[in-house]
């Protein structure tokens, strides 16, 4: 059983209960959710939740026999620095309009933390819809992501050699199962990214209701095979548009993975060269992508850096061990957790040898459990935490010391809203 602290505000939220749906009532939870985004949920948009949520993964705030708020968890297998550890996605999160402040959500968010922490996912991801949200409840900005406006016309490789590559273009219904390896080889290394089921490509990665896609054409997917091996992909739309004769169409990209540099240089190229059109974009790209190193005249790409996933550290203890190291070292900080009592304290981590924590030792650092989920993937750096004021240096040099440990090869992303 898990240990909840006392801090939390209740205001008017006295009269509503919290609590897991059923089978039947996940609709209801579902529903609630999109009228608090004022969205009209078709019944094809039903079906293809309800495949990818599980109902007893879904809870409802309940007041009388009504639905006020919602949310839900995915099961998720979550990419971390030198491994992957089970995690829960919140998704579907809202409270009706007329029931806002009174402190729904944040009953509905200790039962969605409590579900996490009692299935043993260490941690707790979401996309927010705003950033003002969530850091409240102990979530950190943990990874980031690049959106991007390429000139086509602009867009020249530094070293344009070629290696052996061809490009499929397919319809998303016929690309399902390829994709999946080339996802997944991406994702054995890039923290914050999750594993897909098929039910997930077919429902949620790859659905393309026309209602969606505001003028665009439908999806495309291009794979790109090095030498015959399937290497990278991109899923995109065009918008068409003519300007006085003159075509001036935008690639609108939903997702670009590759697995190598050549793959990359490939894959861009492919994406260069599409007819008619002028501007190349896509919201959901890495920070650390190579593209602006790949080409002559990087200033041509217009670049918009903005949050991704926030993370709640859940466990303290199993979420430090799910990971490995980049350094040997050993540090102690002390962690601050209005939720779990547990969590608090001091904890000692060593990678002298293999990954050991202990809840005892003395404090190089302090800060809040946000703080911690912040540089979990190795996102943000300490350093920028004290520099922030949010955490603090007891000993000198020791924020340096932990970002030498947390740090990530590759900068953590997750390449989808959920
Ligand atoms: C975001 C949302 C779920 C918040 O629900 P709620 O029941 O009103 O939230 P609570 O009353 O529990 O709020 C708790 C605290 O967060 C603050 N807060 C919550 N949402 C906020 C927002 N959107 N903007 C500013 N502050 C917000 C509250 O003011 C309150 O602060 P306090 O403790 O300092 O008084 C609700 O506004 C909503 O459904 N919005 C539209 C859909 C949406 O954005 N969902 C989130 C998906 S990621």
């Amino acid at each position: 059983m898990v240990a909840l602290g006392s801090q939390h505000h209740d205001y008017g939220a006295m009269d509503i209960e919290v609590r897991r749906t059923s089978k039947e009532e996940q609709a209801r939870a579902i529903e609630t959710c999109e009228l608090a985004f004022g969205w009209n949920v078709r019944p094809d948009d039903m079906e293809a939740i309800q495949k990818t949520v599980e109902p007893e993964r879904t809870f409802a705030a309940v007041e009388g026999d009504r639905f006020v708020g919602a949310g839900a968890n995915y099961a998720f297998e979550l990419t971390v620095p030198g491994g992957h550890i089970p995690a829960a996605g919140l998704t579907l999160v809202g409270v009706l309009p007329s029931h806002r402040r009174r402190g729904i959500l944040s009953k509905l968010m200790r039962e969605f933390l409590t579900d996490a922490h009692d299935r043993s996912e260490a941690v707790s991801v979401l996309w927010a819809s705003e950033s003002i949200i969530y850091q409240r409840y102990g979530y950190g900005l943990a990874a980031r992501h690049m959106s991007i406006q390429a000139e086509r016309a602009h867009m020249r490789f530094l070293d344009d050699s070629r290696s052996g590559e061809t490009a499929r273009l397919l319809t998303a219904s016929e690309a399902v199962t390829e994709l999946d390896p080339i996802y997944e080889k991406a994702r054995s290394t890039r923290p914050g990214m999750f594993a897909r089921s098929e039910t997930w490509w077919r429902e949620h990665r790859l659905r393309d209701p026309e209602q969606d896609r505001e003028g665009a054409s439908p999806l495309w997917v291009v794979i790109i095979d090095i030498e015959d091996e399937p290497s990278a992909y991109a899923l995109y739309r065009i918008k068409g548009n003519w300007e006085d004769g003159v075509p001036r169409g935008t690639v609108q990209i939903a997702e670009a993975i590759s697995t190598s540099s050549a793959s990359a240089k490939a894959l861009w190229r492919y994406l260069f060269g599409v007819d008619l059109i002028e501007t190349v974009e896509s919201h959901f790209m890495p920070v650390d992508s190579p593209l602006p190193l790949m080409v002559s005249d990087p200033r041509r790409i217009k670049v918009r850096i903005s949050d991704c996933l926030w993370l709640r550290v859940v466990d303290v203890p199993a979420a430090l061990r799910g990971r490995s190291y980049a350094a040997a070292d050993r540090i102690g900080f002390e962690i601050r957790d209005d939720i779990f009592d547990d969590n608090a304290g001091i904890w000692t981590l060593d990678t002298t040898g293999s990954a050991e924590v202990s809840h005892d030792g003395t404090a190089d650092l302090s800060m809040d459990v946000r703080d911690l989920g912040a540089a979990y993937l190795g996102g943000t750096t300490m350093t920028s935490l004290v520099e922030a004021g949010r955490a603090t240096e007891n000993t000198t040099g020791a924020a340096t010391r932990f970002d030498a440990m947390f740090r990530s090869a590759q900068a953590p992303w997750c390449p989808e809203i959920f």
